[in-house]
């Protein structure tokens, strides 16, 4: 069976733009960026691992549909994702006559997207870009929304810009050459979004999963084009995080002080959200906001998606809630938390940081 090939539109008004998801469709990208209005010059960004596997078909699909291509290699990995690589892709740029009319396409995991997107941001003030995303966490996550940027020395994503795409393109069979670890990790935005706000969804990925871990292109397509519709939703209501965007946030306050604490080498992102939602969870119930049994099933879908559910056992609740982010907004030092409301609503609630670690003690 042919996956059916989803569009959704993310809308805002002058800079609305289509994520399409589909199976194997990186032969047809060019003329969709063609329909899309984009321009005769495109430099394709990429990285190493990317490269050999997936930057033939899109260099081809660009040219057949006359697009005079170059293309702009970024070395792999977090460590790179800073000002260094932004000012390689500026030379080429400068070097090759880049205009304002075109176009950057970001073909790679969030790394790739984020600095391209911050490139096409900055180069003259604003270009247009494409994100042709190929991790399973920048398919449901980083490519859509227009946040771009890169990490400063002091700190992750400190530079930055909004900067929406034109187009994004999605090809749910790139996912399977992504190691198996990186997948289980995207995975748990989804299982975020679900919890979030759609219940449907949550009890597809608990009937599905199998499915979904032996990377089945329906059902991949679907949750994928599912979550996007959530993400889409949330920005096109607010665009630039003054208030609702942050429920997407939910289970990161404490999935990123993880990350932090561990200097960012225990744990993959997805991993320290999965523990964060867990816990979020908990809290919740705790709280009197999530019933016992959403939570269990919170839990059990974590688990069984093989992402890690606890707060490793060497690392303390009161060390965790130091690297959390105080709401200077509200009085008393609280932090913002996000709340889950059973399975597919949420709620903020700000809580002091001692009440974050009893919480946290408790439900070891
Ligand atoms: N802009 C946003 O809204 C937003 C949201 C969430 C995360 N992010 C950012 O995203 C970044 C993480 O992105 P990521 O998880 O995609 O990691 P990544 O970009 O580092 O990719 C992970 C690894 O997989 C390789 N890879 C990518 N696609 C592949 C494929 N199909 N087959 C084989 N290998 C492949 C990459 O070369 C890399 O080595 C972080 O920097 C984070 O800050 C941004
Ligand atoms: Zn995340």
């Amino acid at each position: 069976m042919t996956p059916s090939i989803r569009t959704i539109d993310v809308d805002l008004a002058d800079r609305s733009y289509a994520i399409c998801v589909g199976e194997k469709n990186l032969a047809e990208l060019g003329p969709a960026m063609r329909r899309s209005g984009l321009g005769n010059k495109a430099a394709i960004v990429t990285d190493g691992n990317i490269a050999g596997l997936y930057l033939k078909p899109v260099e081809a699909s660009l040219r057949q549909a006359g697009f005079e291509t170059s293309v702009i290699f970024l070395p792999a990995g977090e460590e790179h994702k800073n000002l260094d690589a932004v000012a390689a892709i500026y030379d080429r740029l400068v070097a090759a006559r880049f205009e304002r009319g075109s176009t950057l396409v970001a073909l790679g995991g969030g790394v790739v997207g984020d600095v391209t997107g911050f490139a096409a941001a900055s180069y003259l003030r604003g270009i247009s870009y494409v994100q042709v995303p190929t991790t399973l966490l920048a398919q449901v996550d980083s490519s859509v929304g227009g946040k771009t940027g890169v990490n400063h020395k002091e700190g992750k994503n400190l530079i930055g810009a909004f900067h929406q795409p034109r187009l994004v393109w999605i090809d749910v069979a790139v996912l399977r050459s992504l190691p198996k670890r990186e997948v289980v990790a995207g995975l748990a935005e989804v299982i975020k979004y679900g919890v979030i706000a759609d219940a449907a969804l949550f009890r597809r990925l608990e009937e599905k999963l199998d499915d979904i871990l032996k990377l089945d292109s329906a059902m991949l397509t679907e949750v994928v084009a599912a979550s996007c519709a959530i993400k889409a939703d949330v920005v096109a209501k607010d665009e630039r995080e003054s208030d609702l965007r942050a429920v997407l946030n939910f289970g990161h306050t404490v999935g990123h002080a993880l990350e932090a604490l561990t200097g960012y080498e225990t744990f993959l992102h997805g991993e320290a959200v999965a523990i964060g939602m867990v816990q979020a969870a908990a809290i919740s119930v705790a709280e009197g906001a999530c019933d016992r049994e959403s939570f269990e099933r919170i839990r059990r879908l974590v688990v069984r998606a093989g992402l890690p559910a606890e707060i490793p056992a060497d690392v303390s609740p009161a060390e965790l809630v130091k690297h959390m982010e105080v709401d200077k907004k509200s009085a008393g030092g609280k932090i913002k938390f996000i709340l889950c409301k059973g399975i597919g609503a949420t709620r903020f609630h700000a809580l002091a940081p001692g009440e974050i670690v009893a919480r946290l003690e408790e439900s070891r």
